[in-house]
């Protein structure tokens, strides 16, 4: 039987007008129905009670998207149970039943962590894989709200709760959170998220890194409880004199009006202000004379209290000055030199994302051994518990989010993710007196639209957090047939405290022989750190100084290289390229590479390469020339 439709009469050319309106309008409405986290995330999160999620959770791999084109055509809708899509958490016992998915029988995977170093099948996995942990509510015990919190999930989430949808999150490197005060039941409840780590063009970052594209949920997953009316945001630091301690809180819930107390137990200090009508408070306190600032010599914390009349939330915070004085940093009034290295999240040891307390002990520690006072966290933000363990060891901090390479300079949502994520970042660790510089970008090229869209990032971030530096890798350059002359004159330079700039001069420019002679000119009068040099060595090959991926090439690099920044005008600091050989795509080379970058002055095997003793011993070479600066300043009349 031959059907007949009335529209097939009509030339199908002409239905083209009805169909762009039905696809803008089906757009639209999708576009419109998915809801996002929390603007504001709860801040200082592991001091609250909580209940970790972490653990063994179920997973399916759904390369087709089997389980979720069906929800792509069901309506989301965050008050009404919608359809949450096709791997909905449910176990069949009809025997007629047709379901050919069941997460109780499913494989198991661990949370915290990347998938692709838990399974050989998923190593180069980038795809969808849908989560599910069950776990048990006792409502008797609540106490009045409670609030799902991710510390990242790489790269798209959509989160569903007993099968109810709550929304979705991109970004691969910064916190989120739901409430679910009123979407948990009492007894067993189903926690469902379908990750995706797929690259795109829009995306930030874009579709070319050189970083392991690790998916999953790669950092703690924990419940938060809370009174109705709590304290969600506070920030307490030194204004930039020193003089004073700047205190900023803020109360989320119904009783607003509520009196606020910061205690300073050791520094004998409390103080009480009463909240305004939309629960912000703030004071200014003159700073204690027995204050004991923090530094890397001495990274002291002081317990810091925040209450109000229903709530209480205490952390650990240094205090600390950061300022650029001509090309010098002053930290506490004082010059410093950055002694830093690069860190790419990896725990060479377990493979895959360091996510953990050990995994930061581990990379800061030999950080530390290393003579460093610095870190580059590269090139999006680390764990929170990353730069908490640097405020304990005193290793000061360079943090960025990964505007790297070439992003979509003109796509409007991808600047808007980019700001998210930068107001994430610093929204996080603002308490946090390790963090110093924030960065805007890496290594991206020059253009109008580049230095327009990182500009927004630089006004975002005064506006969020005045304290500290701003800084990016920006480019350098040479004006042709004068390859030995490097020129840094980067546009965006205006706009930041600091000049910073990634150089590979004997690596990927020419020979070590060539460090010997290069010149440089540095545009403005601000202090330079070089974010970036360095060379590829397999751990335990050997060669002479021209033999590619030798120790003995990488060694002879940082040899020339250490003694050409002392040549640089107003160099105050730098961050070799990098800690630890890290896992890359873009890196094959067989029996040499075999998919890591081998840049690290520390092998995937854990042991020092000769490159790790030639900077070790320069940065003790600076620091006693440092000290012994100080201690002559300090006997001077
Ligand atoms: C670039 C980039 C790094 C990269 C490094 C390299 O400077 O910033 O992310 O890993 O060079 O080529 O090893």
């Amino acid at each position: 039987m031959r059907l007949s439709f009335p529209f097939m009469k009509t030339p199908f050319l002409s239905y083209i007008p009805f169909l762009k309106a039905l696809t803008l309008l089906l757009v639209a409405f999708f576009a419109s129905t998915s809801a996002f986290g929390r603007d504001d995330n709860i801040a200082n999160v592991y001091a609250r009670g909580s209940q970790t999620l972490n653990g063994k959770w179920r997973v399916i791999v759904d390369p087709y998207e089997n389980g979720f084109y069906n929800h792509r055509l069901q309506p989301y809708d965050a008050t009404e149970p919608a359809y949450a899509g096709y791997f909905l958490d449910r176990t069949v016992t009809d025997r007629t039943a047709l379901q050919e998915y069941d997460f109780d029988t499913a494989q198991m995977l661990t949370v915290p962590g990347d998938w692709n170093s838990q399974d050989d099948k998923l190593f180069y996995y980038e795809g969808s894989v849908w989560y599910r942990r069950t776990f048990d509510f006792d409502a008797t015990e609540a106490q009045s709200r409670q609030f799902l919190h991710f510390g990242a999930v790489n790269y798209e989430a959509h989160v569903y709760l007993n099968g109810r949808k709550l929304g979705k999150h991109v970004g691969g490197f910064t916190p989120f959170q739901f409430e679910v005060t009123d979407r948990l039941q009492d007894g067993q409840n189903s926690l469902v998220l379908m990750v995706n780590n797929e690259r795109h063009k829009d995306a930030v970052p874009t579709l070319n890194t050189d970083w392991w594209n690790y998916g999953g949920i790669t950092r703690d997953v924990l419940l938060l409880e809370t009174p109705e009316t709590f304290v969600s945001d506070f920030n307490v630091t030194l204004d930039s004199t020193g003089e004073f301690i700047e205190i900023t809180t803020q109360l989320e819930g119904s009783q607003l009006s509520q009196e606020i107390t910061v205690e300073i137990p050791e520094l004998s200090l409390s103080k009480s202000v009463e909240a305004n009508a939309e629960g912000y408070a703030e004071l200014r306190l003159p700073t204690p004379p027995d204050l004991q600032r923090w530094s890397p010599q001495s990274p002291k914390l002081y317990e810091v209290v925040v209450s109000s009349e229903s709530d209480r939330t205490e952390d650990r915070i240094g205090f600390r000055t950061i300022e650029v004085d001509g090309r010098n940093i002053l930290l506490n009034g004082e010059p410093i030199f950055l002694r830093g290295i690069s860190i790419h999240e990896e725990n060479p040891f377990r493979g895959g994302r360091a996510f953990g307390v050990e995994d930061a002990q581990l990379l800061l520690g030999w950080a530390k051994e290393l003579g460093c006072n610095f870190a580059r966290l590269a090139h999006y933000p680390h764990s929170e518990h990353m730069v908490r363990v640097a405020d304990e060891m005193g290793i000061l901090l360079w943090e960025e989010i990964p505007v790297y390479w070439t992003i979509s300079w003109e796509n409007e949502e991808t600047l808007a993710n980019a700001r998210s994520q930068l107001k994430t970042l610093v929204n996080r660790d603002r308490n946090r007196a390790s963090v110093i510089i924030w960065s805007m970008a890496n290594e991206t090229p020059i253009s109008e639209a580049r230095t327009m869209f990182l500009k927004r990032l630089v006004d975002d971030t005064r506006e969020l957090d005045p304290t500290r530096l701003i800084s990016a890798a920006m480019e350098v350059h040479s004006e042709p047939g004068k390859g030995d002359h490097k020129i840094v004159n980067d546009p965006f330079g205006a706009y930041t405290d600091i000049l910073s700039f990634n150089q590979y001069v004997g690596w990927y420019d020419g020979l070590p022989e060539k460090i010997d002679r290069v010149t440089w000119e540095i545009g403005d009068e601000k202090p330079v750190i070089i974010s970036e040099f360095g060379a590829g060595a397999l751990q335990g090959k050997r060669g002479d100084a021209l033999t590619r991926f030798s120790e003995d090439f990488q060694a002879d690099l940082y040899s020339r290289t250490v003694e050409m920044l002392e040549r640089i005008p107003g160099i105050s600091g730098t961050t070799p390229w990098v800690l630890v050989d890290f896992r890359s795509p873009r890196r094959p080379l067989a029996g040499v590479q075999d998919g890591w970058n081998r840049k690290g002055l520390i092998g995937d095997n854990g042991v020092r390469k000769q490159a790790f003793y030639v900077l070790q011993d320069y940065y003790e070479k600076k620091k006693e020339k440092a000290n012994k600066a100080k201690s002559e300043s300090e006997d001077a009349p």
